[in-house]
C-alpha cells in the first residue's frame, strides 16, 4: 500500500506492475530529455542576436526536426502497444473472481467454489482495530492464491464503480449490464489495498478493496471453510 510522502508507483505485487513500472520510467527518460533539449533551446534564444536577412526556407532541417520527433514517438508507442496487448492475454486461469460494484461496497462471488458469495464493506473509523488502516480496511476480505494465474470479472448492480488495485496494475470498470474481464498473478504473500475509482456518488471515497495474497494450500483451506457453512 500507498504510505506517507509516497508519490511514485507502490512496489509491484504482479509482473504486469511490473512492466507497467518499467514502461512508465522509459517514458518518464524520453520525457525529462525532450524537457531539457527544448528548455535549454528556449533559454538560449533569448541571448542570441544572430540575423540574417536572405534566408526564407530551410527545407532539410524542417525535415529532420518533423521526421526525429515521429521516430522517438515510435520508442514510446511500440513498447505501450506491447504491454496493452500483454495486459490483455489470458492464461489458463486457476480461480475465477467475480466483484460487483454496489453503492456503496463490494461484493464478491467464487463461482468455481460452489459459488461462494460475501459483502466487502469498508470498517468505519470508530469500529476500526488500533493496527487497522482508516478509509482502507474492510470487514471481509478477498483471499486470493499466490503464483496462480487469477482471472477476475467485474460488474456493477448500480452505477458505474471501478476495481482498482494499484500493486497488482489492475483497474476495471464495472458497469451495469456488462461484464468486463481482466486477470493478474500475484507473486508475493501480503495485503493489497485498492480503492473504487469512478465518480459513483457520496461514498464513493468510502468502498476500498482487499486483496489477501495466502500461499495456494491456505486458499484451499479458506475456500473449504467457506464451503462448509
Ligand atoms: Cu464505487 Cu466510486
Amino acid at each position: 500500500m500507498s504510505t506517507w510522502a509516497n508519490l511514485g508507483l507502490q512496489d509491484s505485487a504482479s509482473p504486469l506492475m511490473e512492466q507497467l513500472i518499467f514502461f512508465h520510467d522509459h517514458a518518464l527518460l524520453i520525457l525529462v530529455m525532450i524537457t531539457v533539449l527544448v528548455g535549454y533551446l528556449m533559454f538560449m534564444l533569448f541571448f542570441n542576436s544572430y540575423i540574417n536577412r536572405f534566408l526564407l526556407h530551410g527545407q532539410l532541417i524542417e525535415m529532420i526536426w518533423t521526421i526525429l520527433p515521429a521516430i522517438i514517438l515510435l520508442f514510446i508507442a511500440l513498447p505501450s502497444l506491447r504491454l496493452l496487448y500483454l495486459l490483455d492475454e489470458i492464461n489458463e486461469p486457476s480461480v475465477t473472481l467475480k466483484s460487483i460494484g454496489h453503492q456503496w461496497y463490494w461484493s464478491y462471488e467464487y463461482s468455481d467454489f460452489n459459488n461462494i458469495e460475501f459483502d466487502s464493506y469498508m470498517i468505519p473509523t470508530n469500529e476500526l482495530a488500533t493496527d487497522g488502516f482508516r478509509l482502507l480496511d474492510v470487514d471481509n476480505r478477498v483471499v486470493l492464491p499466490m503464483n496462480s494465474q487469477i482471472r477476475i470479472l467485474v460488474t456493477a448492480a448500480d452505477v458505474i464503480h471501478s476495481w482498482t488495485i494499484p500493486a497488482l496494475g489492475v483497474k476495471v470498470d464495472g458497469t451495469p449490464g456488462r461484464l468486463n474481464q481482466t486477470n493478474f498473478f500475484i507473486n508475493r504473500p501480503g495485503l493489497f489495498y485498492g480503492q473504487c475509482s469512478e465518480m459513483c456518488g457520496a461514498n464513493h471515497s468510502f468502498m476500498p478493496i482487499v486483496i489477501e495474497s495466502v500461499p495456494v494450500n491456505y486458499f484451499i483451506k479458506w475456500i473449504s471453510n467457506n464451503m462448509n457453512s
